[in-house]
């Protein structure tokens, strides 16, 4: 295994993808007579410097080696963009092996073009490692969903967080021999980041220094884009916003959504950095990066959210978390973290607010958190053979007999 081509596009894959550079870091400096090399592919499905760039600096990850710039589009476009610009990447670096993680469009775009590279001259095309392989909602109006389910039948690795991972994958008719149960990735980023989040100044910058506050996340197309579920979800959030200020750093869609639909009176806007977040109300901010993020994730008395990641970095840090949406394909954040599915109703999402309020029931960390999945899933990659074996190619799409 000689060169490594790892894909991020959009602001979930840089935690994720970041413990792997590290990986790949260190063994280049413990074994220098056996270097791999790495190519950072970075799509540009994410562009503004708040959902990318400063994410870089962040998690040191260097700069990417290769920028697609495929930007915004609907995601027939953006995913056809992406695998139109990858392919001439692929053709031209040629890989060992193509490492995806999460379920963006990116990362479904970039498995499906690895999978059909034409070979030629006996080449054949790259091994496919997907990392965070399994999660599953069983919700097919999600795109993700429909992203980690394909991605998952043309990967040869797959790399699997939590066990409920295996068991799906395995339902589905993956072979055993191609799960792996490595650990989260995302995690090794959080315990990795810790003590640097420490430092940020943001708790200062918002005056919540020993202010008790909760943290609001929203971005799902389900929940911000129509005008009366995204009220439903304000409404639900009323009586906490009445006793306690919740910060909402908020993604652009979501912030263009509040304007189009004139929810503005909902939100306190603080107009620098000198204003202060204290009083209770909610407080709208401009998205924010990953070291500041995790500050306020880790000192807040409760987060609320929609985004898959932020269910386990809450498990993580033993944070109470609500989760606004109806299913979740993170269930041991659930069962051994400190996550509530609350729906998207008014009435489920207040009495989940009053339900996480009252808690101190300790989580218990899911098996391999532990900071060490990023080494686990390399040194994986570094015991495989070349490109893809001729049997490797063929990856079933189901228990059921093609037609
Ligand atoms: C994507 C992922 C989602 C992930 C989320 C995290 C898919 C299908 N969805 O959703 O799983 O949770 O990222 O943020 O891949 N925009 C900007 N600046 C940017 C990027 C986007 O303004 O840097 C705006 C654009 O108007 C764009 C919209 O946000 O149209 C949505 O971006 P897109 O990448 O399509 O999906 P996300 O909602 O960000």
């Amino acid at each position: 295994m000689n060169k490594i081509m790892i894909v991020v596009g959009a602001r979930p894959n840089f935690m994720k993808a970041a413990p792997l550079v590290a990986a790949i870091r260190r063994h280049n400096r413990n074994s220098l007579a056996n270097p791999v090399s790495l190519c950072l592919v970075h799509t540009g499905q994410h562009y503004d410097e708040m959902m990318s760039g400063a994410f870089f600096d962040d998690l040191d990850l260097p700069a990417p080696d290769l920028h697609l710039a495929v930007g915004s589009g609907s995601h027939a476009v953006q995913t056809a963009e992406i695998m139109r610009r990858f392919e001439a990447v692929l053709l031209a670096q040629e890989p060992d092996i193509v490492v995806v993680v999460g379920d963006v469009n990116s990362t479904l775009a970039c498995a499906l073009v690895a999978s059909k590279i034409p070979c030629d001259g006996g080449r054949s095309r790259p091994l496919i490692a997907h990392v965070e392989a399994g999660l599953r909602s069983f919700d097919r109006d999600m795109p993700e969903e429909v992203n980690r389910v394909l991605t998952d039948h043309l990967a040869d690795l797959l790399f699997v967080t939590e066990e409920s991972g295996m068991q799906n994958l395995l339902r589905e008719g993956i072979p055993d021999s191609k799960i792996h149960f490595v650990g989260n990735t995302m995690i090794d980023s959080v315990l990795a980041s810790l003590v640097k989040a420490e430092q940020s100044r943001i708790l200062d910058q918002l005056g919540l220094r020993r202010i008790p506050y909760s943290l609001l996340t929203l971005h799902r197309p389900a929940n911000v884009d129509q005008r009366e579920m995204f009220l439903n979800i304000l409404e639900g959030l009323q009586d906490l916003s009445n006793t306690c200020p919740i910060l909402f750093p908020a993604h652009p869609r979501t912030g263009r959504r509040i304007q189009e639909f004139g929810l503005e009176p909902f939100f306190m806007v603080p107009a620098g950095t000198k204003d202060t977040c204290a009083a209770p109300g909610i407080h709208l901010l401009e998205p924010l990066g990953y070291l500041d993020f995790l500050c306020l994730m880790k000192h807040a008395a409760l987060v609320i959210t929609d985004s898959g990641g932020i269910q386990e970095e809450t498990t993580s840090l033993g944070v109470p978390c609500v989760t606004v949406r109806k299913n979740t394909e993170r269930p041991v954040t659930v069962s051994r973290g400190t996550n509530v599915i609350a729906g998207t109703e008014e009435d489920t999402i207040r009495k989940a607010i009053a339900k996480q309020l009252l808690t101190n029931q300790p989580a218990t960390l899911p098996e391999k958190w532990d900071g060490r999945a990023g080494e686990r899933i390399i040194a994986k990659l570094l015991a495989m053979p070349g490109r893809a074996e001729e049997e490797d190619l063929v990856a079933p799409l189901s228990n059921a007999t093609s037609t």
